[in-house]
């Protein structure tokens, strides 16, 4: 379904043969997170939200710190700074935004002289970060709409990469990981939490474009 075509600004995705697919699954997933950028409450089947970051152990300061409409689309799936912390300065990447709960933690740690960066897939998840991290007075943070299996920056960028709930939905898993290694600095992290399948989907899901998206 993916096949990587070299170029001066990186590996940049085609489709091949199955690009219907490709685009169907992009649609899915932003159908469903045009959804999730008003509210997550109620969407899945794991807590959202506060009472998600809550659950997953974010420092009580900083969720007590965001704003409401931060934390009210936040579908995070698990806690990628507990993977480790960031330091003040560092350049980081955050895979698959969302509405920005994990830009604002991450912009926290970095500092006035590190830089935050964002991209997502879905336009209604990335104005509700621009907006969001705008109100919350974030200025070392920038957002763009883009797909995470062609980030738009240069090689050897950033000191970190997090994602949370992210590259499940990408069905081109192996060029998103390409791409996260060409823009890692040598010696960089990569802090990421998702969901694994550990056996295999019922008939009746294995090819829904509902079920990619959950
Ligand atoms: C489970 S949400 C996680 C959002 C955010 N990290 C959080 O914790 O709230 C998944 C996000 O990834 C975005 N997304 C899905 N596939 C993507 C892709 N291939 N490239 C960039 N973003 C993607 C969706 O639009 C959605 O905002």
């Amino acid at each position: 379904m993916c096949q990587l075509d070299q170029s001066s600004s990186g590996l940049q995705k085609a489709g091949e043969g199955s690009s219907e697919d490709l685009q169907g699954i992009r649609t899915a997933i932003r159908n469903k997170y045009a959804e999730v950028a008003i509210s997550a409450a109620g969407k899945f089947q794991y807590p959202t939200g506060k009472d998600g970051a809550i659950t997953l152990g974010y420092d009580p300061d900083i969720i007590k710190s965001a704003a409401p409409s931060l934390l009210a689309s936040f579908c995070g799936v698990g806690n990628p700074f507990s993977l480790g912390t960031l330091q003040h300065g560092e350049m980081v990447l955050d895979l698959g935004c969302g509405a920005g709960f994990d830009l604002f933690v991450a912009s926290k740690l970095v500092g006035d002289s590190g830089r935050v960066y964002g991209i997502d897939l879905t336009d209604e998840m990335v104005a509700r970060a621009k907006n969001n991290l705008a109100n919350s007075n974030s200025s070392n943070v920038e957002i763009k709409k883009v797909d995470s299996e062609s980030i738009p920056y240069p090689d050897d960028n950033f000191d970190a990469v997090i994602s949370n709930g992210v590259i499940n939905l990408s069905p081109c898993k192996d060029i998103c990981f390409k791409e996260i290694y060409r823009v890692l600095k040598p010696g960089g992290r990569l802090q990421f939490a998702d969901v694994v399948l550990k056996s295999a989907l019922p008939a009746g899901l294995s090819g829904s474009l509902e079920a990619w998206s959950q």
